[in-house]
């Protein structure tokens, strides 16, 4: 039987609430299609040990991650440790240190859900954003300078290169060949007039090898209008990293909480380890409550598993999720319902 060697890192907040619920849904999952997946928990990489030793991992992390065939990431982020520092301390450096350059976040309005924009109905709202996710507006170049004088100042620098922008376009756009053959590029080049004007080039450049696919390109501004206005036009969305994680949270409220969407940090090459984990955050504000939605995260495992080659699997939940949201009226908190976390897996893990 095939196994699967499987990182868990729970990290902060409600990250340590949704993942148990995946681990669940996972574990049925194996056992119907013939597969084991073995897990290490690395339960205590998170701001909690930051704070009692000066560090979110050891420093070998990255070492103790890199035989495993894919990483299961709940949250990281406390509100005692500057986000900064504990992003910087744990979420990125695996994103940058395994090369996973494509983050691929799909947005689905599910039947049974009641999108707060007028008009997203199911089975219409049905896209993906495609962000990039080593490089670009996260930087570690620049500086902060004259700390707390009169001419104090801070500069970020964003960095796009030929290689980086290039292999993740080339995802995009045969991703959009595989689906509705729609790709829109997200850009900024009116205002910001070195890296979006390189970026629009490079688009245009890639596009030529992929004549199937219509694409065309809107400004990051009117584009976020367009995704409340008309979700529904939508199929590949590509965007430079700060762009590409602005609407994935955006397109995660149109289809009604950002508690649904799930994300994808893939390294295609398979030369490391890739990430799954929830687009949402360590939600202080409801953390320790049992009122977390569970399929951020649970949607997120489903990709892991189609990534370990059981696409059948992934279906299964995906269609376990539609069926509880379309046939049952149990649901968590932001989607209108009463369910508790520990509730609303149960539901799911019974329709499964
Ligand atoms: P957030 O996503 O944690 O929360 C935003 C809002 O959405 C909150 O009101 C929260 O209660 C709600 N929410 C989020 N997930 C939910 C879920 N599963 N079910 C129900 N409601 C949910 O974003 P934030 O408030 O900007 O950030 C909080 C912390 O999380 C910060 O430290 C931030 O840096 C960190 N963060 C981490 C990640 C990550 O690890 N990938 C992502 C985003 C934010
Ligand atoms: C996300 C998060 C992270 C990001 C933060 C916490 C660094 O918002 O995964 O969307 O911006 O990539
Ligand atoms: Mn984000």
């Amino acid at each position: 039987m095939t196994n699967h060697r499987i990182a868990l890192i729970p990290g902060d907040g409600i990250g340590a609430e949704v993942l148990p619920p995946a681990q669940q849904v996972l574990d049925v999952l194996g056992r119907r299609h013939g597969f084991t997946l073995s897990y290490t928990s690395y339960d205590d990489w998170s701001c909690e040990r930051y704070l009692r030793e000066g560090a979110m991992m050891p420093a070998d992390g990255l070492a103790q991650l890199r035989d495993k065939d894919a990483i299961l990431l709940g949250a990281v982020g406390h509100p005692g440790v500057p986000d900064h520092v504990s992003l910087w301390g744990l979420l990125i450096p695996i994103r940058r240190g395994f090369r996973q350059y494509v983050n691929l976040r799909p947005i689905k309005v599910f039947e049974g859900i009641d999108s707060p924009v007028r008009g997203a109905r199911a089975g219409e709202v049905d896209f993906v954003v495609v962000r990039e996710n080593v490089e670009g507006e996260y930087s570690e170049v620049g500086g902060r300078l004259n700390r707390g004088f009169p001419d104090e100042m801070a500069v970020q620098e964003a960095v796009f290169t030929r290689a980086g922008v290039t292999r993740l376009l080339d995802y995009a756009f045969q991703l959009a060949e595989q689906r509705k053959g729609r790709l829109t590029s997200a850009t900024k080049s009116n205002g910001i007039v070195h890296t979006m004007p390189f970026w629009d080039e490079l688009v245009a450049e890639r596009a030529a090898s992929f004549p199937q696919v219509g694409w065309g390109q809107e400004h990051i501004d009117a584009l976020a209008a367009k995704f409340v206005l008309e979700p529904a036009r939508f199929d590949v969305v590509v965007a430079s990293n700060l762009f590409g994680d602005i609407l994935s949270d955006l397109a995660a409220a149109v289809a009604g909480s950002i508690g649904l969407a799930p994300a994808a940090n893939l390294n295609p090459e398979r030369e490391f380890p890739s990430m799954f984990e929830p687009v949402h955050g360590s939600a202080p504000d409801i953390a320790g409550q049992d009122i977390a939605n569970p399929l951020g995260a649970i949607w997120s495992a489903a990709m892991m598993l189609d990534h370990l080659g059981h696409p059948r699997a992934a279906k299964d939940i995906t269609d376990a999720m539609a069926a509880v949201l379309a046939k049952t009226d149990v649901r968590t908190r932001d989607l209108g319902g009463t369910a508790s976390t520990a509730d609303f897996t149960d539901k799911l893990l019974e329709v499964l």
